[in-house]
């Protein structure tokens, strides 16, 4: 799922988005409750209305972005307590708060309020998140006022403990919910134990259910963690390296700012699809890079399609039983010096 803050991407239009063939865009809680707000929306109809998009939208609950962008968040039971970085006005952000805004927007999956610590949180503080998280997920289940157009999807967390994540997902999988998301993991931890606390997450949870891995999104982790079960994801990381000039492509990427493609007249990968590759070659994006508005919708766009594209190829890889010789391939071609 490419990462919307407010209405939009950054740098493209809804019908842009269409056009790359996303089904589901993520929209922010915490933005979007902020500007348009809430009654807006409500007067709007709902956010699919308003940015006349007709396909899905997921709205993350708003705290986590509080805690992680912002200094100013005080955490208790009640909810998470945060001074506005725009009018310092103090905004009381609880579960029943963060449903009611995300019923205002209209978004099809909501996620539940959860009580996140960095990942690399140790000692009783992830235990009692996790506890609250469950706490708050019940408080928000029942807060919903249109259960059955939107869904909300718990939130695993128990940091980086196997016992409290086995715990956490076994507690999750009692209520009657139609997904679940797993939270707290790519804040910097090593490799080894974010693998392990995805592996545990996926296990208790149920394997007919999507199951959504929240905030990942370099292309070794999508395919790794759909191998470990993930079926869901989203990152700003494809928009915004693009706004910085970086194309994504099967070897890695491409920082297009270089000298190294002044005189490049390939498209950015000639097996790409997209409108920028069909049209533009490195050379040109080279040369308009410094002007940064067109560059990074047209870049931005190229980096949407090769995500999309990945994980078309990676479902297809699945229904025709060859997703071992995907990913065989897929690393050959990421590493090649590496066998
Ligand atoms: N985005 C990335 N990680 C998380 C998380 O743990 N919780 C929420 N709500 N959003 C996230
Ligand atoms: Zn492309």
């Amino acid at each position: 799922m490419p990462v919307g803050t407010q209405g939009t991407l950054k740098g493209l239009l809804p019908e842009q988005m269409e056009e790359l063939d996303c089904r589901i865009m993520l929209g922010n809680t915490y933005h979007l409750g902020h500007r348009p707000g809430p009654e807006l929306l409500e007067k709007a109809g709902g956010l699919h209305k308003f940015m006349k998009w007709k396909r899905s939208l997921l709205t993350d609950s708003g705290g986590f972005q509080m805690v992680s962008l912002l200094k100013f968040a005080e955490i208790t039971e009640e909810g998470v307590r945060i001074e506005s970085p725009h009018d310092s006005s103090i905004m009381m952000l609880t579960p029943e708060k963060s449903i009611e805004i995300q019923n205002s927007i209209g978004a099809d999956i909501m996620m539940q309020l959860d009580d996140v610590v960095h990942s690399t949180t140790t000692g009783p503080r992830v235990e009692e998140a996790m506890h609250r998280t469950i706490r708050w997920l019940d408080r928000c289940l029942k807060a919903n006022k249109r259960p059955s157009e939107q869904c909300i999807f718990p939130i695993v967390q128990g940091g980086l403990d196997p016992e409290l994540r086995k715990q956490c997902a076994q507690e999750l999988t009692k209520r009657d919910v139609k997904g679940f998301a797993i939270g707290g993991l790519s804040g910097g931890e090593e490799k080894e134990s974010f693998w392990k606390m995805v592996t545990l997450s996926t296990d208790y949870l149920p394997s007919d259910k999507p199951t959504y891995l929240m905030g990942v999104g370099f292309a070794v982790d999508l395919v790794v963690c759909v191998a470990l079960g993930c079926d869901m994801f989203d990152c700003v990381f494809p928009t915004r390296t693009a706004r910085f000039g970086t194309a994504l492509v099967p070897t890695g990427d491409l920082n297009l700012a270089k000298k190294m493609y002044s005189e490049d007249f390939r498209p950015i990968d000639e097996d790409c699809v997209c409108s920028t590759c069909k049209t533009y070659n490195r050379a040109y994006l080279h040369t308009i890079v410094t002007q940064e508005t067109v560059a990074c919708s047209l870049i931005t766009i190229h980096n949407i399609a090769y995500q999309l594209q990945l994980m078309k190829r990676i479902r297809e890889s699945i229904l025709k039983d060859e997703f071992p010789v995907f990913i065989q391939t897929f690393f050959t071609t990421m590493f090649p010096n590496k066998q």
